[in-house]
C-alpha cells in the first residue's frame, strides 16, 4: 500500500537537481562537464565574513539565539535598508532564518489559509508554487514573455486577481530569467497592492547582483509587502543558511511562532558572521558583481552566436534564459542531450513552469575560462544537429 502522503507527493521535484547529479557522475567517471546548470556562486565567501564566523565559534557563539535573530544582526538590517533603499525598516519587524527558503513557509504560512491564492509569475523559481500548495493555497501563474523582458503585463495580473487572492509574488531580480522590474513595475504593482488590499511578496535574495545600475526594493513603494532576502547569492554564502523576513507589523509575531516551533533559530555563529557581512563586506559584493558583469558580457552575445534567441539582456543575478527551440523544443530531452553528447550541463526551462519551456537556463556562477569551454562545445555540437 502506497502510505507516503499526497502532500508530498505533490511536490514536483527540482529536475535540475537530477542534470547535477548526473553531471556529479559523469565528472567521477572521468568526463569533464562545463557546469552552467546550478546557482551556486563559485567565489569562496569574502575573508571577513569567514573570519568573523571563526571569532564567533572561538568565543562560543554556538547555542541558541532569540528565535527573531539576534538584535545586532536585525540592526544591521535596518542599516543596510536605509542605506540601499532610503527606506525605514524596524528591526522588530525582521525575523532571522535560515535562508530565504524557510523565510518562505513562514510568510506564506502567516498569510494565507487553505484555498487561498497567490500570483506567480510564469515562469519562476520552483519553490514558490510548492511551499503554497504545500500550505494549502493555490498559486496562480501568470504569463511572462521574453520578449518583454519577462514583466508582468499588469492588466493580465489584475484579471488574475480573485476574492482569495492573497498576493502577488515578485522577485527582482529574477531566477531563472535575469530580468529585473523597473520602477515603473514596482510602483503599477504596489498601486495594485494598495487599490485591491492584497500583499506583495518581494524575493529580493538577488539584490546586490544588478548589473545596470542599484536594485529597488519594493518596501521604497509600497508598506504593503513582505520582503525575503538572503546571504547566498550576494555575499557567496549559500551553504551558510542565512536569510530573513521584513512582515508587516501583524505577521510579525504570528510568523515568529512558526520560526520557533519548526526551525528554533538560525545558526548563532553564522548570525554574527551575517552581521559583518553586511557592514563590511559590501566592497567584495561589489567585486563579485564586477566579475558577474564581465561573464554576462561574454555570455549573453556569445549564446547569440551559436544560435539561441535572448530578446532582451538579462541585466541581474547571474543566469541567462535563452530561447533553445532552434535546437529542440523539449527543454528537458535538450538538457540531457546536452549533458550525455556535448559535456555541457544546463537547467531546462520546463524546471520553471510551462512558460520555460523551450528555453534553457544558463548560470554564470562559473568562471570565465570555463563558460569559454562551454561556449566551444555547444558551438561544435550545434554544428552536427
Ligand atoms: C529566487 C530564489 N529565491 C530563493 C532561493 C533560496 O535561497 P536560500 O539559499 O537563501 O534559501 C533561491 C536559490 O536559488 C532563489 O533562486
Amino acid at each position: 500500500m502506497d502510505e507516503v502522503s499526497r502532500r508530498a507527493k505533490a511536490i514536483r521535484p527540482f529536475v535540475v537537481m537530477d542534470v547535477v547529479a548526473r553531471a556529479k557522475e559523469l565528472t567521477a567517471a572521468g568526463r569533464d562537464i562545463v557546469r552552467m546548470e546550478i546557482g551556486d556562486p563559485d567565489f569562496s565567501t569574502p575573508d571577513v565574513i569567514r573570519r568573523a564566523a571563526e571569532a564567533a565559534m572561538e568565543a562560543g557563539d554556538t547555542g541558541y539565539t532569540q528565535s527573531a535573530g539576534l538584535p545586532d544582526l536585525r540592526d544591521a538590517i535596518r542599516d543596510h535598508y536605509a542605506a540601499a533603499y532610503g527606506v525605514t525598516v524596524d528591526p522588530e519587524d525582521v525575523i532571522v532564518t535560515q535562508g530565504t527558503s524557510p523565510a518562505m513557509l513562514l510568510l506564506f504560512g502567516a498569510l494565507m489559509d487553505p484555498g487561498d491564492e497567490v500570483i506567480i509569475s510564469d515562469p519562476c523559481y520552483p519553490a514558490y508554487s510548492n511551499y503554497i500548495s504545500f500550505l494549502g493555497g493555490v498559486p496562480v501563474p501568470v504569463r511572462v514573455r521574453a520578449e518583454e523582458g519577462f514583466r508582468f503585463r499588469m492588466s493580465e495580473v489584475r484579471d488574475a486577481i480573485t476574492p482569495r487572492t492573497k498576493a502577488i509574488m515578485i522577485n527582482s531580480p529574477a531566477n531563472p530569467m535575469g530580468a529585473v522590474l523597473g520602477p515603473e513595475d514596482l510602483a503599477a504593482l504596489a498601486a495594485l497592492a494598495e487599490e485591491t488590499g492584497i500583499w506583495i511578496a518581494s524575493d529580493e535574495i538577488y539584490h546586490g547582483l544588478q548589473f545596470d545600475g542599484p536594485s529597488r526594493s519594493i518596501l521604497e513603494f509600497t508598506d504593503r509587502a513582505f520582503v525575503l532576502n538572503g546571504f547566498s547569492k550576494a555575499y557567496a554564502m549559500t551553504g551558510w543558511r542565512l536569510g530573513y523576513l521584513i512582515a508587516p507589523r501583524q505577521f510579525v509575531r504570528p510568523a515568529e511562532i512558526i520560526q520557533q516551533n519548526f526551525f528554533l533559530c538560525a545558526n548563532h555563529f553564522v548570525q554574527v558572521a551575517g552581521t559583518v557581512a553586511l557592514l563590511e563586506a559590501q566592497g567584495d559584493v561589489a567585486r563579485m558583481r564586477a566579475e558577474y558583469d564581465a561573464r554576462r558580457r561574454y555570455l549573453v552575445p556569445a549564446l547569440r552566436e551559436v544560435g539561441l534567441t535572448i530578446a532582451v539582456e538579462p541585466t541581474g543575478a547571474f543566469y541567462v534564459f535563452a530561447d533553445a527551440r532552434c535546437w529542440g523544443s523539449d527543454s528537458l530531452a535538450l538538457s540531457g542531450r546536452l549533458l550525455e553528447e556535448a559535456g555541457v550541463a544546463v537547467a531546462p526551462g520546463i524546471d520553471f513552469g510551462p512558460g520555460g519551456e523551450g528555453f534553457l537556463r544558463f548560470s554564470y556562477a562559473t568562471s570565465l575560462d570555463r563558460l569559454q569551454e562551454g561556449v566551444r562545445r555547444l558551438r561544435s555540437w550545434s554544428q552536427g544537429v
